[in-house]
């Protein structure tokens, strides 16, 4: 995902600044090419030997320790593809924003064009302190991307805002900035959770869909530059720079999707929609002193089949197959009878499968190709082969 970019690591004193081991792994791991630079504050909290064994080059501290070059603080920043500093201090982030140049990292940080990422760890009441939030909020609008702090506990047993991001969410950001942007000028619509539809004012049919895959659909998709809607019945948090549109059943859900299939050229069905729903709900609450009351159910409108028979020319078609066994037999038959170009299917009957866990293992079955097995990982590394597929077929038409 980051293979051939080089990436400048900064860490600055604070206890997370340990934590910048796992990053730095994860970074290497991900093929980046890793330039070590910490403060002489971080090597009050970590041994510059661990971050050198792991990165791609020794770590360097000072100005002036550099053989190979007496102009380091030019030439690292000049040369790197993007600048990370986790964990960022009060100090640096300060430093930074007035462009005070007194070691390695600040004067890196202010000899680049390269994207620079900020991950702030410190004490919640630093963190929230007047001259941090105008500082951040500064440096935010001058393009650098902060990424956290998360909430939890801190040093000293405290626990609040002010944590440094999970190593996993600041390396996600790099890949976000960095990978691949071969969505650009392409419009996708997804669609997330479950349809809940009504029995009576108060009780609803439900599935055990989280939204969890569908969002990380449109997560990699705004990744990768394109333009994203979300037609979405569950309330986590959206994706930067996707348009939400929030429904709850499936004739909502219907209506969204039509008017969103007209001028998108990617369409993307990971909502389980509910195949049956009462037939005329009353509008009050049902009373249990009336007995068991018998719900008579009607079937829903097949949406990704509407879609499939109505579907432009040039436009794609992605949908999801949730089977619980013949797993390729039946998603074959989907994405015949649905005319659909790509279908994603996933057994979910098996561990840490489908129906709301961080995890996936999918099947990728197209018309024309042979399928391709995507094993068990997390939802948006699943998400990344989709829209892997998605790119390949619109490449070939
Ligand atoms: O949301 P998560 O907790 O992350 O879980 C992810 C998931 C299991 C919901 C997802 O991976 C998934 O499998 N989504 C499709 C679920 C489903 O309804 O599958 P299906 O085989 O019943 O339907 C086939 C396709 O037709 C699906 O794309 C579905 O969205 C669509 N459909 C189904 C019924 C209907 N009335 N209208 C539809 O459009």
């Amino acid at each position: 995902m980051l293979e051939g970019k080089r990436i400048v690591l900064g860490v600055t004193g604070g206890i997370a600044a340990y934590k910048a081991v796992d990053v730095c792994r994860r970074l290497v791991d991900a093929g980046a090419h890793v330039v070590p630079i910490m403060t002489a504050g971080a090597e009050h909290f970590m041994g510059r030997t661990t971050l050198s064994a792991l990165a791609s080059e020794p770590v360097q501290t000072e100005l002036w320790d550099n053989p190979t070059t007496p102009i380091p603080h030019t030439q690292i920043g000049q040369g790197a593809d993007l600048i990370l500093v986790a964990p960022a201090t009060a100090r640096l982030i300060a430093a930074y924003r007035m462009g005070l140049s007194t070691d390695l990292l600040t004067n890196t940080l202010i000899a680049t064009r390269a994207p620079v990422v900020v991950c702030p760890a410190m004490h919640t009441e630093m963190w929230e302190h007047p001259s941090v939030v105008d500082n951040i909020d500064t440096l935010r609008e001058r393009g650098v991307h902060i990424v956290g702090p998360a909430v939890g506990h801190l040093a000293g047993g405290d626990v609040g805002a002010g944590r440094l991001a999970d190593p996993e969410a600041i390396v996600s950001a790099v890949v976000d900035i960095l990978g691949p942007h071969d969505m650009a000028g392409v419009s996708v619509v997804v669609s997330a959770g479950g349809t809940r539809e009504p029995i009576d004012a108060v009780r609803v049919i439900a599935n055990r869909s989280s939204g969890k895959q569908g969002y990380a659909v449109a997560a990699e998709g705004v990744a990768r530059g394109a333009a994203v809607t979300l037609v979405s019945t569950v309330s986590l948090p959206t994706p930067a720079g996707v348009q939400l549109v929030q429904v709850e059943t499936a004739a909502e859900m219907q209506a969204a999707m039509n008017q969103a299939a007209g001028d998108h050229d990617v369409v993307v069905m990971a909502a389980a929609v509910a195949d049956f729903r009462p037939v005329d709900p009353p509008a009050g609450k049902m009373k249990k002193r009336d007995g068991v009351p018998e719900i008579v159910l009607e079937p829903t409108p097949d949406i990704l089949a509407q879609l499939g028979a109505t579907k432009r020319s040039g436009q794609l078609l992605v949908g999801f197959a949730a089977e619980t066994a013949d797993l390729r037999a039946n998603a074959a038959k989907k994405l015949t009878a649905k005319s659909l170009d790509l279908i994603v299917a996933n057994d979910v009957s098996a561990a840490s499968v489908g129906f709301a866990h961080d995890t996936n293992a999918v099947t990728l079955l197209r018309p024309d190709a042979e399928p391709v097995e995507i094993d068990l990982a997390n939802k948006r590394d699943v998400a990344r082969a989709i829209i892997d597929t998605i790119v390949a077929i619109r490449t070939r038409h």
